[in-house]
């Protein structure tokens, strides 16, 4: 008989649970559910541990309702999220004790301009493969126990439980306070080479380790669930870029994959080298099954790449719907001579900086609002570029072709664009749930569903591939002029 495996994908602003054929990766079924996102001071961005917690509990039950199937019906559940986000709770009742402080908050850039002038932005990178930024956890956590002495007089003593949204949902299905390696690798706490948390960064960033999940592979059975889900067995877990590069087959070192949202995560797989990075990209790890090695990656993060389109249509209101900007950037041939780089919360990978703004260069009177369009969607190819080309330069392997994932992806013309631009050949999955996928693999293979990643090799098939048509390599330059204008704009 068919199996079936289930995956929540616990995202930045909604959760999804997905569920999926075994013999074929087909997906069965899908329910997705928003949660509340809260702005309480600029710059701050908090999410409700409970609201998280009960969207993810409508959206099982929703899939499960669809699919006609019990919680014990299913081989394993997989659980991949959004990353690097901060929950703490109290070990004795399970209730969370602070609001949620998400990736994208910066209240933590007090913390980690200290942490920095003692030492510089990349002191702690041979150890954990992450520049300081406010975009890791480690600060975080440090901020909410600066902000509640008597928290951090619990915390201290055992009292409190730390995790990142894997971790917080592994604890209220099954009990177990646990988190999955790749997960780890985001909180500036663990180390990439023991696979261990780190003393000396714990105590550098001020962590008592007595809050911290036991780190376990991103594949193995973690607990089985309890309550309303009672008999599940949970078995994976990967923050979502990682589960996307999985769910993409990128199993062989060299296979890079891009995920097109709000912003873009490019990975690339390294094997089982650790490769520093010298040109603005993260170390991590890209996922461990059981007690196999594991592969580590190197990433690229850029902040904004579906949020320009967003922003040309709710600030400019220039287009009506995200889709419609294909259309306006096919009125015209060409950029115009224009260029928009969309630091709007300064620049991720390859430049981290944080005093950049966004600018839009080149105008002139010719430039309308098709050129402008283009430019827009430019934006997103551009600064994968950037990261390809700095992970061409760290890592010796040779780059054949970028997968693609998420919703930018339906955009062909941005696809050919992509193709143009990295002067690379870009493919499309025929299954696009890639993220959701990588976790259900992750889950099944360790539970038995699937043998080993040769056998999930064969259920990735392609939809469609762009090939290059003609270089943009001079445009590319012009490009860097403007990413050069849009740094240095805050003191
Ligand atoms: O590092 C942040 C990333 O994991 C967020 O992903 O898809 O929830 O915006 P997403």
């Amino acid at each position: 008989m068919t199996g079936h495996i289930a995956a929540v994908d616990q995202g930045t602003t909604s959760s999804r649970c997905l569920i999926f054929d075994t013999d074929t990766g087909a997906l069965v079924a899908a329910a997705q559910q928003e949660f509340p996102q809260h702005f309480p001071r600029p710059g701050w961005v908090e999410h409700d541990p409970s609201e998280i917690w009960t969207s993810v509990t409508d959206v099982m039950r929703k899939a499960l309702a669809a699919a006609d199937l019990e919680p014990t019906d299913l081989d394993a559940l997989g659980i991949t999220n959004q990353r690097e986000t901060v929950v703490l709770w109290d070990r004795r009742t399970g209730e969370p004790v602070a609001p949620a402080v998400v990736w994208q908050d910066t209240r933590s850039d007090a913390i980690v301009a200290r942490l920095t002038a003692d030492g510089g932005q990349d002191r702690f990178r041979d150890r954990c493969g992450l520049p300081l930024s406010t975009y890791f956890s480690g600060p975080k956590i440090r901020w909410l126990l600066d902000a509640d002495p008597e928290l951090a007089r619990r915390a201290e003593n055992g009292e409190i439980c730390f995790g990142t949204i894997d971790s917080w949902l592994i604890y209220r299905l099954t009990g177990e306070h646990l988190t999955d390696v790749t997960n780890a690798s985001r909180t500036m706490l663990m180390n990439l080479r023991t696979l261990d948390w780190d003393e000396e960064l714990c105590a550098a960033i001020g962590v008592p380790t007595a809050m911290l999940p036991t780190i376990r592979p991103s594949s193995d059975v973690y607990g089985t669930a309890r309550g309303e889900f009672a008999g599940l067995t949970v078995a994976g877990a990967l923050g979502d870029q990682h589960a996307a590069l999985f769910g993409q087959g990128c199993f062989d070192p060299g296979d890079v994959k891009n995920t097109y949202g709000t912003g873009s995560f490019l990975l690339l797989n390294t094997g089982t080298d650790i490769v520093a990075s010298e040109a603005g990209l993260i170390t991590t790890v890209g996922y461990q099954l059981g007690d196999a090695a594991p592969v580590y990656a190197l990433e690229g993060s850029i902040a904004i790449t579906g949020a320009l389109v967003q922003w040309l249509r709710d600030n400019l209101g220039l287009i009506k719907d995200a889709a419609e900007i294909e259309t306006l950037a096919g009125t015209v041939d060409d950029n115009g001579g224009c260029y928009f780089v969309p630091a709007f919360s300064g620049l991720y990978a390859p430049h981290w900086r944080a005093d950049a703004r966004g600018v839009i260069a080149g105008l002139t009177r010719f430039v309308n609002k098709g050129h402008l369009a283009r430019a827009v969607l430019e934006a997103t190819a551009w600064q994968t570029r950037e990261v390809v080309e700095a992970m061409r330069s760290d890592a010796n392997l040779d780059i054949a072709a970028l997968r693609v994932d998420g919703g930018m992806t339906a955009n062909d013309l941005l696809m050919q664009m992509q193709a143009d631009i990295l002067d690379t050949v870009v493919i499309r999955p025929a299954i696009a749930e890639t993220t959701a996928l990588g976790a259900a693999y992750a889950a099944g293979l360790a539970v038995g569903t699937w043998n080993g990643v040769d056998e999930l090799r064969s259920l990735w098939a392609e939809d469609r591939r762009w090939e290059p048509r003609k270089s943009r390599d001079d445009d590319y330059s012009q490009w860097r002029k403007a990413v050069e204008r849009a740094k240095g704009w805050v003191d």
